[in-house]
């Protein structure tokens, strides 16, 4: 993280640009000091992403817009955080005002921050002459209390797993290979204080995660399955497994796919990225539920001996699977990845994948589907994404559709009908999750990247799903 919010009472005089967040019923009011003339002129009104910045004196000021009070909530701020940022990237160090009154009330802090860090994100690793940002430091006014300041920092740690979440999403699939995303699964697993472990290919084979190696088959790097344990002091009071899918380049196996439906599937390891983010914040928080993560870990390529469009693989827990399309293989390293949580015999589980273009015909690109078992447990969920502002929808899962993807010489096959195509992957995954556990899966294949810059979202890898694991996580009950 490159940029640091700090409570303080006041601001002070070193701030080279004071921002007020504004809303349009202040605006049409008038605000004190400020000649309204000038903000007519330019167009501003008040409403979310409007920004203006003029000279006052020797320093600067600005009025980032929050829209209409009615409409008003932690989203608005966390938008606003972000708009700001990009405004006053060339700055330093600037101070922001919240509005007065009711809005400016619990979470709101926190959205902000997450709002600056998220905003002003930028990836400029591979970039010989990156143009990045100078904003080093924000203070925010009237809120100097502990509580202020530990709401900001609340923001930064969530925001900065995000941010990790989406480091990993854009580093490109030919870099970012199994065994570099293991090691960095790693790595960040240690530095947040979690128990790691790392499976190479001849464990992997010796567990018999058959949906794993024969997804890995067609590459020449070879597969890693992590598991991520955050461990509570005490005894804990619940277990939650999350499960990321971690295809580092999907080019989708002999069924390959064409340019274009290839060109991005660097983010086909997207659902791994924002469980790992999520887990590098959830070890500092002081939880008492245990957390595990189960993330498994290939490129989908095509090489001399892939996986033929035919040919049955084993999973983990004993079921077979009939591979006709290869490019659905995100639901064969799944079976292997939810046979393993289930095996732990968590209170619930909740998978994050990148798993179907059929979720993006169903709810565009910035919405996550989200289908499960346990109606309590899917309830939690929209829950938490909805305090983290994240947008998820619920979709059936019906099970008359499972007859769909009936093989003639396995288990099942590994596609269903021609349409409703989330829900058919969906359903096939609930196959390797063991009675009476509660189980959701969320279709993340829009929101997890992003082609324009729109609120806290940036082009690229968007960290989606960070922020709702770790509401999540640190609100978690045991579902029914
Ligand atoms: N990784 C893709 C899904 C995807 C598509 C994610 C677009 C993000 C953007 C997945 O592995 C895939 O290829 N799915 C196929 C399934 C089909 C073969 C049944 C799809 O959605 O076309
Ligand atoms: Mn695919
Ligand atoms: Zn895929």
């Amino acid at each position: 993280m490159v940029v640091a919010l700090h409570a303080v009472r006041s601001l002070p005089e070193s701030a080279e640009v004071t921002i007020s967040l504004v809303t349009v019923e202040a605006i049409e009011a008038g605000i004190d000091g400020i000649d309204p003339r000038p903000l007519k002129g330019a167009g501003f009104e008040g409403k979310a992403d409007q920004v203006h910045i003029w000279p006052e004196g020797a320093r600067s000021r600005a009025l980032v817009g929050l829209g209409s009070e009615s409409e008003i909530d932690h989203r608005s701020f966390r938008r606003a955080g972000a708009v700001l940022a990009r405004a006053c990237s060339r700055y330093g160090r600037v101070g922001v005002e919240l509005p007065a009154g009711g809005s400016a009330t619990t979470g709101v802090r926190q959205a902000l921050a997450e709002g600056v860090v998220l905003g002003g994100y930028s990836f400029s690793a591979l970039k010989s002459n990156p143009t990045k940002p100078e904003l080093r430091r924000v203070d925010v006014a009237g809120s100097a209390g502990v509580g202020a300041g530990n709401e900001l920092k609340r923001g930064m740690a969530i925001a900065t797993g995000q941010c990790l979440a989406r480091d990993l999403v854009n580093e490109p699939g030919g870099s970012l290979t199994a065994p570099a995303l293991a090691d960095r699964a790693a790595e960040i697993g240690r530095e947040a204080g979690l128990g790691v472990k790392v499976w190479t290919e001849a464990e992997i084979a010796r567990q018999k995660l058959g949906g794993l190696l024969g997804v890995n088959r067609g590459s020449t790097n070879p597969a890693r399955f992590v598991e991520l344990t955050y461990r509570p002091e005490g005894e804990a009071t619940a277990m939650l497994a999350l499960v990321g899918k971690g295809v580092t380049f999907d080019a989708g196996g002999l069924n390959i796919k064409t340019a274009a439906g290839m060109l991005a599937m660097k983010m086909d390891m997207s659902g791994a990225a924002a469980v790992i983010g999520a887990m590098s914040v959830i070890g500092g928080l002081a939880l008492t539920v245990e957390v595990r993560a189960f993330l498994p870990m290939t490129d989908n390529m095509l090489g001399g001996d892939a996986t033929r469009p035919g040919d049955v693989l084993t999973i983990r827990n004993g079921k077979t699977i009939e591979v006709v399309n290869t490019d659905a293989e995100g639901r064969l390293i799944l079976a292997d990845a939810l046979s393993l949580a289930s095996e732990a015999k968590p209170d619930a589980i909740v998978d994050l994948a990148t798993l179907t273009g059929a979720c993006m015909v169903a709810l565009g690109p910035r919405i996550a589907g989200l289908m499960g078992n346990d109606e309590a447990w899917i309830a939690q969920i929209q829950a938490a994404a909805t305090a983290a502002g994240e947008r998820v929808w619920p979709l059936p899962l019906p099970g008359d559709y499972e007859s769909q993807f009936e093989s003639d010489v396995a288990d099942m096959k590994n596609l269903g009908g021609a349409h409703g195509g989330a829900l058919t992957a969906a359903l096939i995954l609930k196959q390797f999750v063991a009675d009476g556990i509660a189980w959701a899966h969320l279709d993340i294949a829009g929101p997890a990247f992003s082609d324009a810059v729109d609120g806290e979202m940036v082009k690229g890898g968007t960290g989606f799903g960070v922020r709702t694991l770790v509401e999540l996580a640190a609100g978690f009950t045991r579902p029914s």
